[in-house]
């Protein structure tokens, strides 16, 4: 082997560490610490450089196995200042969530709305799957790559999990509403950051007010803490019940374990049975 040779196999070793970590676009020559960008005022609105997508290898989607054979990420702008702002990137999307009155609008919104730096790059908004009818209605953390690439909620190996958990109870996706706090896949299926999910939250909001369903599942700690307020994790949190309250209504919300934790832990399952269990007896009007 040469020693170009040499040099390309340990750059290409080095980048395919990256991108196992989860480092999968390329957003400039240079390092950015994005948290001391957080903390200073905002100064200038210069829009960053075009981000360059590396080439996508086999990333672990967001607790699940790798899915193979996606194609590398559309480059978009990347949108630094909201990240800079976030604050009033959520005072924004609150202002313009509460004037829709329809999911499609709300959808519409989103769609334009770039006050969320996950939007740049990810591939498809992920709104929701399911029935906006349906009295109950499930809400995940984030969307992992197969959600991201299809534009749907929980549509991998978690997703298959959370319908089978679905049709144990005699529920399917005609019977309830699927969505996520946060509609925009996070690079490399890290975890949504607390910033992120500020921003995004008034949306959840109102679409928890569109949909008014009876009851909601929280699937995950994330989803838990964003919607019911509660600082427990979730297997301190699961199998309660806790209120939302939207005018004078109040909506039930169950927390449980999210599917793709089930996968790692499968012994797990006898916990997220029971609250299914819970769950049924509650749509029955039994507990
Ligand atoms: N995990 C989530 O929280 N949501 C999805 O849509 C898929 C995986």
């Amino acid at each position: 082997m040469t020693a170009s040779e040499d040099r390309q196999r340990d750059l290409i070793a080095a980048l395919d560490f990256h991108v196992a970590a989860g480092v999968d676009l390329m957003l400039d020559e240079q390092p950015h610490d994005r948290f001391a960008e957080v903390d200073a005022p905002a100064r200038s609105e210069a829009r960053a450089p075009e981000p360059v997508a590396l080439p996508r290898r086999e990333l672990p989607p967001r607790g699940e196995l790798p899915s193979r054979g996606e194609a590398a990420p559309p480059a978009r702008t990347y949108g630094q200042s909201a990240a800079a702002r976030p604050d009033a990137a959520a005072g924004d999307a609150r202002a313009r969530a509460k004037d829709t009155t329809s999911l499609d609008e709300l959808e519409a919104l989103l769609a334009t709305f770039d006050g969320c730096p996950l939007k740049f790059t990810a591939k498809n908004l992920v709104f929701a799957d399911g029935n906006p009818a349906a009295k109950l209605m499930f809400i995940g953390e984030a969307p992992g790559a197969d959600e991201d690439r299809i534009g749907k909620p929980f549509m991998g190996r978690s997703g298959k999990l959370l319908d089978r958990m679905m049709a144990a109870i005699g529920l399917d996706r005609t019977s309830a509403y699927i969505t996520n706090v946060v509609p925009w896949r996070p690079p490399g299926n890290r975890n949504p950051t607390p910033q992120e999910v500020a921003i995004c939250k008034p949306f959840i909001e109102r679409q928890i007010e569109l949909v008014d369903p009876d009851f909601i599942v929280c699937l995950g700690s994330p989803s838990t803490q964003a919607i019911t307020g509660t600082k427990d994790g979730i297997l301190k949190a699961r199998g309660r019940f806790y209120p939302y309250r939207v005018g004078e209504r109040e909506i039930r919300v169950l927390a449980t374990l999210h599917p793709a934790y089930l996968l790692r832990q499968p012994l797990q399952k006898r916990l997220a049975w029971r609250d299914f269990r819970t769950l049924r007896a509650a749509l029955d009007g039994k507990a």
